[in-house]
């Protein structure tokens, strides 16, 4: 059996630079690797002339049917273009699903290479990344493993910044709704006329090349808190969201940000342990029924603390 922790990210910065002609957008965005927040992904061989499977397990949402990961094995079996054994899939979801912290993007890219060592073929990193880029936007970055990435394209071209000095804590809190990327870029549209190019990612991926510790990257938030380009459209698809930050803001005393296209909202504290301290007094001071809340590290594997 092959088995492996596909990790969340956050985005510290997302900016909308373009629409394409292929109906995607041009993005500026920093992309940061979560491995205290984690799905558990694991392959074994099944039956030699069997049909893939795959069973779901942890949080709701997720589809057994249509799910990335089987997508994934498709792609490297007709890479390798040689007929190969059905796998047998387990996946336990603890990412918040559809909820802007690249859960399933994440699964997409380690079942690439569960599926690589399981079945004993290779595959060229560009060719890897080719395929990851097919399965969605998000899948190159995972691929890479960064700790960090300044993605631009459509998402799938990147260069990898360095990792926090020392690590750093993040409080995620995700309200219980989903929203799909495309609603919301496609709600962006619909609310947005010209794109503004912003200059919070080039700045932030300047600050992170020069190494910077847990505690500098919390002092970044306020200027980073209003650097997601999709808040207004993934605030417009949540209209509870806007509420629900100003709520956080007052009970934590500091600036949260939206990550990705939505939900998830997440506050930077130097470690895991902080990020805790203050999860436990947003449950003991607000109404948290409703919210999954995780407070993790940049590495992981689980995190320091979680509601409920
Ligand atoms: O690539 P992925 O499947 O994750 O994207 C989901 C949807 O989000 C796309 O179909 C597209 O509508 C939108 N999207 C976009 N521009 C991007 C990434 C995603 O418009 N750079």
């Amino acid at each position: 059996m092959f088995s492996a922790r596909p990790p969340a990210k956050v985005n510290l910065t997302l900016e909308i630079v373009g629409r394409r002609p292929d109906g995607f957008h041009e993005l500026r965005s920093v992309f940061l690797r979560v491995g205290g927040l984690s799905d558990r992904l694991s392959v074994s061989l099944g039956a030699a002339n069997g049909t893939d499977t795959l069973r779901v397990d942890g949080l709701p949402g997720a589809s057994a049917s249509d799910n990335l990961v089987l997508r994934a094995l498709e792609l490297v079996r007709v890479n390798a273009g040689l007929a190969l054994p059905a796998l047998d899939l387990t996946l336990d979801k603890r990412i918040p699903v559809a909820a802007g912290m690249g859960g399933g993007s994440s699964d997409a890219a380690a079942a690439l290479a569960l599926a690589r060592a399981a079945w004993g073929v290779s595959i060229s990193r560009p060719t890897e990344l080719k395929l990851a880029a097919a399965l969605g936007s998000d899948v190159p970055f995972f691929v890479t493993e960064s700790a960090a990435a300044l993605v631009t394209g459509r998402g799938e071209e990147m260069s990898a910044l360095p990792a926090i000095v020392g690590g750093a804590g993040l409080l995620l809190v995700t309200p219980a709704m989903s929203i799909s990327t495309g609603s919301v870029f496609g709600r962006f549209d619909a609310l947005t006329g010209a794109v503004e190019p912003g200059t919070a990612t080039d700045e932030l991926a300047r600050e992170l090349r020069s190494g910077i510790d847990g505690t500098r990257l919390a002092a970044l938030a306020e200027r980073l808190r209003d650097a997601n380009h999709l808040w207004s459209a993934s605030a417009s698809l949540a209209p509870s969201l806007p509420a629900l930050r100003e709520r956080l803001e007052q009970a934590t005393d500091r600036p949260w940000l939206l990550s990705g296209s939505g939900p998830t909202l997440f506050a930077i504290y130097p470690s895991a342990h902080e990020a805790g301290d203050a999860g436990r007094l947003i449950v003991a001071r607000t109404d948290a029924a409703d919210l999954l809340i995780h407070a993790a590290d940049l590495t992981g594997p689980d995190p320091a603390w979680r509601y409920p």
